[in-house]
């Protein structure tokens, strides 16, 4: 989605500004500007495209000056254009304006200001903001900007400049994620934290409703109707580093090989060496888990399959019947929440905008809210009442994978937690489970130890028109998101089965060489597995199975076989997925897609 980043002080602004925003590449866009206050004017540069279009055009023709806004825009109103860039000015060009999410009113306000003789130039939603401020400005930028976003409705971040008010940038948090980062005679607003990390770790996290006065050597925040307010200072406790390539090719190959840390550095924390478990930030008693009579899983995308496995989990340790349900659907359901209902959001950003809306509804009917998030400060864990926090480290691709496994591993623990606290589990089944997720991170490793047998895989799938993946249980669950990598990644068409429906009807779609990847990591459910495995490949299909290791069986039925180490049911989907991240990273590597960033995607879904 789009993004923001400001930047005010005595250095030129404009590299500042491209840097920010070629940190913010991940979350996806099609265009990127700048508007810098050049000797007493506005200069805006912006343009369709790769921010490189955008690098090039400044190399060519320099932009000086010290104030300045930058934008990467995620096409909502009107197609990705130049002139549907931001930033975004009034007819004079003495306002200038950035905005992510939607201005939902926009077409009404829109009609007042062309009758009012007001031209506009661009099909966006954001031209509003440049026209109302200027017609609400007489000289006092931030009473305009309080005038604007009474008439604004929608959840939206706004970043806005003034030719005639040089001193200072306004920052706007309605919903839409929105930072201020403090420097020394320097400051600086933005979406996201990475675009700004280069210059300084310690920032106010805005929320709702409030509203930044930026200037160079003091931050003033308050609420929109002006009344003070002061924030802790938030000290980002990642660097530079975390949020580079640092010698891999793409991030998400660098983020997977990241996951047995990642997986550690979420579990170590809360589990002590007499394995017992301590959760930071949940406050769940005996009391409130004994109240409640169902528990509601609720989260877009990959973390909506990481909810998967918190409903087994969470039915097998804690006996409570568990909905998974995705936050764009939920929340236009009819569902059943009140004071007996815990709700648990995942989601790596915490800003899915669907999700939070979902948190919100849930919260309105007496719901307790729990947040499985891996940004601190997001609005998704300051909204809940109880938070896990993945450990995961910033996630830039946009294929989700550390956050993923994190989450599972999270779901492990809280489940565990929960059923001590209620005492639905036996300490025998208590210790297995304990056991068997502090092995967790050393059986990541190992099965990343080796994995040029998936680089051969891809090969044999890459040219591929469909491929189908395959499970039951928690392995459908993984297969789903196997599939999800695949098709986002590689754009190859992908679509996954549970094992015994596949004869009602997909079925029909597997002829010799389909690539079907099968996956029978389950002892449980193994032997019907291996029935729907003799099934596709008795139709001609080219099965890759997953098995646990040592299963010699399965090799007479598949063509190729992908090892995990032995491990618990249970917990084997938190293994199976690596190999089916990789494949989908190597088949994607081969048709030479743009691995982190795939086409139409954003990492972090801001709109509706
Ligand atoms: O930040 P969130 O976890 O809430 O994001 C949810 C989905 O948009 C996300 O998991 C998406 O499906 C991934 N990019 C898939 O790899």
């Amino acid at each position: 989605m789009c993004g923001i980043v400001g930047y005010i002080g005595s250095k030129c602004a404009a590299p500042i500004l491209t840097e920010g925003l070629e940190k913010l590449e991940y979350r996806g866009y099609d265009s990127a500007g700048v508007a810098v206050l050049n000797s007493g004017a506005i200069e805006i540069r912006k343009f369709k495209g790769r921010l490189a279009v955008l690098d090039e055009d400044i190399k060519k023709k320099s932009i000086e000056g010290n104030i300045g806004i930058g934008h990467t825009r995620w096409a909502t109103h009107g197609e990705p254009s130049d002139v549907n860039s931001h930033p975004h000015a009034n007819e004079k060009s003495s306002i200038a304006v950035v905005h992510n999410g939607i201005i939902e009113n926009y077409m009404e306000i829109k009609e007042e200001l062309q009758a009012k003789g007001y031209k506009f130039v661009s099909e966006t939603d954001t031209e509003v903001v440049c026209h109302l401020l200027d017609e609400y400005y007489d000289g006092n930028l931030v009473e305009a900007v309080q005038k604007v976003v009474g008439k604004l409705e929608g959840a939206y971040a706004l970043g806005v400049m003034c030719r005639d008010n040089p001193e200072e940038l306004i920052a706007v948090r309605m919903t839409s994620p929105l930072i201020v980062g403090i420097g020394e005679e320097e400051n600086f607003i933005a979406s996201d934290i990475p675009a700004i990390l280069k210059h300084t770790k310690n920032v106010y996290i805005m929320d709702d409703g409030e509203m930044a006065i930026v200037k160079k050597d003091s931050i003033s925040l308050m609420k929109i109707d002006g009344t003070p307010i002061t924030k802790d200072v938030y000290e980002v406790n990642w660097d530079v580093e975390a949020a580079e390539k640092g010698g891999y090719d793409h991030f998400m190959i660098k983020e997977i090989h990241e996951q047995p840390k990642a997986i550690r550095d979420t579990l170590s924390p809360r589990l002590s060496n007499d394995n017992t478990i301590k959760l930071d930030d949940i406050k769940l008693t005996k009391e409130d888990l004994d109240n409640f009579n169902k528990v509601y899983i609720i989260a877009c995308g990959t973390a909506y399959h990481a909810g998967l496995l918190g409903k087994t989990l969470i039915e097998k340790y804690v006996k409570i019947p568990v909905i998974v349900d995705i936050a764009s659907e939920f929340r236009y359901s009819n569902p059943f929440i009140d004071e007996k209902t815990l709700m648990i959001m995942v989601s790596q950003s915490g800003e899915t905008l669907d999700t939070f809306e979902a948190l919100r509804l849930g919260k309105s009917k007496g719901a307790r809210i729990m947040a499985v998030t891996n940004v601190v400060g997001s609005s998704i864990a300051r909204e809940a009442d109880d938070v896990l926090y993945t450990w995961a480290g910033p996630e830039i691709a946009v294929a989700s994978t550390k956050a993923y496994t994190t989450q599972m591993a999270s779901f492990a623990i809280i489940a565990l937690d929960m059923a001590v606290k209620k005492g639905s589990i036996s300490d025998e089944e208590y210790e297995v489970a304990i056991n068997e997720l502090k092995q967790l991170p050393d059986k990541a490793a190992e099965i990343l130890e080796d994995i040029d047998f998936v680089k051969d895989l891809a090969e044999e799938i890459y040219e591929s028109e469909h491929v189908f993946y395959i499970g039951r249980g928690i392995d459908f669950d993984v297969a789903r998101e196997g599939s999800l990598k695949l098709k986002e990644v590689s754009y190859i068409h992908s679509e996954a089965m549970q094992g015994g429906e596949l004869k009602h009807g997909t079925l029909a779609l597997v002829e010799k060489n389909t690539p079907v990847i099968a996956l029978a990591a389950q002892d449980r459910l193994y032997d019907k597995m291996l029935s729907n495995i003799k099934e596709v490949k008795a139709r001609g299909a080219h099965v890759i199975a997953l098995a646990k290791k040592g299963n010699k069986e399965i090799e007479k039925s598949a063509d190729r076989v992908i090892y995990i180490p032995d491990v618990t049911d249970e917990l084997s989907s938190a293994l199976s997925v690596i190999p089916l991240q990789l494949l989908a990273y190597y088949v994607a590597s081969l048709r030479g897609c743009d691995i982190d960033k795939p086409r139409n995607l954003a990492k972090s879904v801001t709109v509706e």
